[in-house]
C-alpha cells in the first residue's frame, strides 16, 4: 500500500462508501485498531453481564482499556485524514466545500452525522459503565487485591459490608468524585510500579468530612440513651477462666430536641464545636483541645505532659472532631489477637476446655511472621507441639479438638493480621474505648487541664456504669458500681489500660 494513493480517494466513480476507506497507512491502522477494540468491548461487556461473579479484570478491560484503544484509534484515523488533506490542499483553502444540494454530498454529511450521534451515545453509555465500574466495591477492594487485601477482608466482616467503599470514601457530588479519581489515578500508578507504602497509612488525610458521608445514613441528632454492652474475656490461665462485664454505655445524644444533650454523643458538633491539635501522624497524642459552645464560650485544654509550647500549638494544623475521630474503624476493624481469641472461644469455634488454649492461641498469633503462609505453618507447629510436649495424653485423646482449634486460630490470623502489608491491630488502632489503645483516653486521661482548672474527666462513671461483672471470686455479681479490676493494680484512674493490655501476649 502506498500513502501517495490518498489523493485518489476523490477519484470520480469510486463508490460513495469506498471514498471513506482510508488510503493512508496511519488511518488504516487506526481503522483496524477500532475494529479490534469494538470487538473486545462487545465480548468483555457480554462476559461481564452474563457471569454471576465476574472477574474484576474483565471490567477494567471492557470499560477502561478497550475504550481507551478505541479513542486512540479514532485519533489515528483523524491524523491520517488530516495529513492527506494537507497534502491535497497544496496552498488552497484547506476546508472542503460542502454543497447540500448535491445528493452525494448530502448523503455523506448525513451519514457522518448519524455516525457521530451513535458514537456519542455509545460512548456515553460506555463512560457511565466505566464510572459505575470504578466506583464498585469490586474495583476498589479486589482489583488491587494485594494492596487493599487487609481493608477488604476486614470490611467484609463488618456491619458495613453492604455499604460500597465509595459511600464513605467519596460520597455524593462531582468535586469529590474528581478529587478521588485524581488520587485514584496516582494509586493505580503506585500499584503498577509497586511504590505504595506498606501499610497503607491511616488516618486518611483527604477523607471527606463525616457530615457528607456517615451522616448521609446516620442521623447525628438521633438520641441513643444508654446502651447495654456485654464484654466477655478469657483469662490466660489453665482453665481459660471466663470473665464477663456488663456495661451500660451512656451513648446519649447531642440535640436538645430529641433528649437532653448528654453522654458520649455529646461531642456531636450540634451544641458545640471541638477542634484539636495532634502531635503525631496517627493522631494518638493530642496536646491541645479547643471547645466552643452555642453561646460562643471557649474552653481550651492543654495536656500537662506535652512538650509543645503554646506558640507551636497556635501554629499547628487543627482538626475538627467528627464521627471518625472515635469511629475510626467502622469497617476496617483489625481485632487484637486477645479479643479475637475471646470471640472465637465465646462462639465455640475453639474449645474452651483445652488447657491454656487462650494463652497458646494468642502467643501463636502474636509471634512474628514474614508471610501469611509462614504464619499458618507456624501457628500449627506451635500449638500442636505445645500439647505434645505439655499434655502428651491429651494430644492423643483430643486430636480433633486440637486440630479444630489450630484451624480456627489460622483463620483468625488471616482475618486480622497482614504481614505482607505490614498491617495489624497496632499499626491501625481502634479509637472506641480504651483497653487496647488510648482511644478515649487520648483526651480523657485526667491530664488535659484548662487554665481555669477544668479537667476532661477520666472518672470511671463518666461514660459507663457497670451493671454486673464477674468478681475476684469468679462469681457474677450485680451492680458493683465501678469496675473491679480482677487483680489489684491500685487506683484505676491513675493507670493507662493499654500499658498492660497490649492486645497481644499479656493480660
Ligand atoms: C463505613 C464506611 C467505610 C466503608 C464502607 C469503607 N471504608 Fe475504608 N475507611 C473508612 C474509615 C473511617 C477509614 C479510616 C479513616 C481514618 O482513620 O482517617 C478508612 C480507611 C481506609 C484505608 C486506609 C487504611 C486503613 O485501614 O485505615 C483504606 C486503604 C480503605 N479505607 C479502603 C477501603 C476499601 C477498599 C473499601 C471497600 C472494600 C472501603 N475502604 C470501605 C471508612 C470506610
Ligand atoms: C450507606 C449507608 C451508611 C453509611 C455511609 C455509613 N453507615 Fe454506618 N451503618 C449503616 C447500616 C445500615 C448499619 C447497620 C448494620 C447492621 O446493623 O447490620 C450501620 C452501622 C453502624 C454502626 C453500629 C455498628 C458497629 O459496627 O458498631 C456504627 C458505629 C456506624 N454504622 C458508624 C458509621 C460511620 C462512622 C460511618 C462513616 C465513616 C458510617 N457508619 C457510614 C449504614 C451506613
Ligand atoms: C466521642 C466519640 C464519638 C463520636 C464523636 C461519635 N461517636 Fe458514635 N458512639 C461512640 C461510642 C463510644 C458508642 C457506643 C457504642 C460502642 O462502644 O461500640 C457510639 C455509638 C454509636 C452508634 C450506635 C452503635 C450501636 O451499636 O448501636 C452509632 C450508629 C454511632 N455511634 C454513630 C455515630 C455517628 C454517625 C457519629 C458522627 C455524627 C458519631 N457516632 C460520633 C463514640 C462516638
Ligand atoms: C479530642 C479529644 C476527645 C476525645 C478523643 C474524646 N473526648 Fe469526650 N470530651 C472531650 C471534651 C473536651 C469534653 C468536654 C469536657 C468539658 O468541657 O466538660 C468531653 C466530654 C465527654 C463526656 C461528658 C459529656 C457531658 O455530659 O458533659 C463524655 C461522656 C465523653 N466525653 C465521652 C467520650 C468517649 C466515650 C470517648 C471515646 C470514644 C471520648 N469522649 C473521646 C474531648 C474528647
Ligand atoms: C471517656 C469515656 C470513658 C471513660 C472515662 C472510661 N471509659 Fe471504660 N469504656 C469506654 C467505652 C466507650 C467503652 C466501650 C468500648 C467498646 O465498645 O469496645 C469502655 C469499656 C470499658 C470496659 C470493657 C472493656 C473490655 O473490653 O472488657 C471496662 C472494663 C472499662 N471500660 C473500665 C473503665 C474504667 C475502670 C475506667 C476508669 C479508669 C473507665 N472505663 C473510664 C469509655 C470510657
Ligand atoms: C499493671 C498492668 C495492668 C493495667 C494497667 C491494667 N490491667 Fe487489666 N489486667 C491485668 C492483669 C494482670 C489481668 C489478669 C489477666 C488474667 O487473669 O489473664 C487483667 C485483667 C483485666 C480484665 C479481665 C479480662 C482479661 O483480660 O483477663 C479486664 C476487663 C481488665 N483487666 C480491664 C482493665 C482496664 C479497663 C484497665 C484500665 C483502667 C486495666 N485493665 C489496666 C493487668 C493490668
Amino acid at each position: 500500500m502506498n500513502t501517495d494513493d490518498a489523493t485518489n480517494s476523490n477519484a470520480p466513480g469510486a463508490s460513495r462508501w469506498m471514498r471513506f476507506f482510508p488510503r493512508n497507512l496511519i488511518s488504516q491502522a487506526g481503522l483496524m485498531l477500532a475494529v479490534v477494540a469494538v470487538g473486545n468491548i462487545v465480548v468483555f461487556t457480554i462476559i461481564d453481564m452474563i457471569s454471576v461473579r465476574p472477574n474484576p479484570y474483565v471490567g477494567i478491560l471492557a470499560y477502561m482499556i478497550a475504550p481507551g484503544f478505541l479513542i486512540f484509534s479514532f485519533v489515528l484515523i483523524g491524523v491520517g485524514y488530516w495529513r492527506d488533506r494537507l497534502k491535497a490542499a497544496h496552498g488552497q483553502s484547506s476546508y472542503p466545500r460542502i454543497d447540500l444540494n448535491d445528493p452525494r454530498q448530502r448523503a455523506t454529511v448525513f451519514g457522518l452525522l448519524t455516525f457521530l450521534v451513535v458514537f456519542v451515545l455509545i460512548s456515553m453509555a460506555g463512560s457511565y459503565k466505566a464510572y459505575e465500574y470504578t466506583d464498585s466495591v469490586q474495583f476498589c477492594g479486589q482489583t488491587c487485591h494485594g494492596v487493599m487485601h487487609p481493608e477488604y477482608t476486614a470490611y467484609q466482616l463488618s456491619s458495613h459490608a453492604r455499604v460500597a467503599c465509595v459511600e464513605c470514601h467519596v460520597g455524593a457530588g462531582a468535586t469529590w468524585y474528581v478529587k478521588s479519581k485524581m488520587s485514584g489515578l496516582r494509586q493505580v500508578f503506585a500499584t503498577a510500579f509497586n511504590t505504595y507504602p506498606r501499610p497503607i497509612p491511616t488516618p486518611v488525610h483527604n477523607l471527606r468530612p463525616a457530615q457528607d458521608t456517615c451522616e448521609e445514613c446516620h442521623w447525628p441528632r438521633k438520641f441513643y440513651g444508654a446502651q447495654l454492652k456485654v464484654f466477655t474475656h478469657y483469662s490466660s490461665d489453665e482453665k481459660n477462666t471466663v470473665r464477663e462485664t456488663q456495661l451500660l454505655l451512656k451513648t446519649g445524644g447531642g440535640d436538645p430536641a430529641t433528649g437532653a444533650p448528654e453522654g458520649i454523643h455529646w461531642h456531636m458538633n450540634i451544641g458545640n464545636r471541638i477542634d484539636y491539635v495532634a502531635a503525631d501522624e496517627q493522631r494518638q497524642v493530642i496536646p491541645y483541645i479547643h471547645v466552643q459552645d452555642l453561646q460562643g464560650r471557649v474552653t481550651e485544654y492543654y495536656a500537662s505532659d506535652s512538650k509543645l509550647t503554646k506558640d507551636q500549638i497556635a501554629k499547628a494544623p487543627r482538626h475538627r472532631m467528627d464521627c471518625i475521630d472515635c469511629h475510626n474503624r467502622p469497617t476496617h476493624v483489625y481485632v487484637p489477637p486477645d479479643q479475637a481469641v475471646d470471640q472465637a472461644l465465646l462462639g465455640h469455634k475453639i474449645d474452651a476446655s483445652l488447657p491454656f488454649i487462650k494463652q497458646q492461641a494468642v502467643a501463636a498469633l502474636t509471634a512474628s511472621y514474614k508471610t501469611t503462609n509462614e504464619a499458618v505453618q507456624g501457628i500449627a507447629n506451635s500449638v500442636q507441639s505445645y500439647y505434645e510436649k505439655s499434655y502428651p495424653d491429651l494430644a492423643k485423646t483430643r486430636q480433633l479438638d486440637i486440630r479444630n482449634a489450630v484451624e480456627e486460630v489460622q483463620r483468625v490470623y488471616q482475618r486480622t493480621t497482614f504481614p505482607e502489608m505490614k498491617l495489624n491491630w497496632q499499626t491501625h488502632p481502634n479509637n472506641i474505648g480504651h483497653l487496647y489503645s488510648s482511644g478515649c483516653f487520648r483526651c480523657h486521661d485526667g491530664q488535659h487541664v484548662s487554665p481555669e482548672g477544668k479537667v476532661i474527666p477520666k472518672d470511671c462513671n463518666t461514660c459507663h456504669t457497670v451493671l454486673a461483672q464477674t468478681d475476684t471470686t469468679k462469681q457474677m455479681v450485680a451492680s458493683p458500681g465501678v469496675f473491679q479490676h480482677p487483680v489489684d493494680i491500685g487506683d484505676l484512674t491513675q493507670v493507662t489500660c493499654a500499658d498492660c493490655h497490649t492486645g497481644g501476649v499479656g493480660p
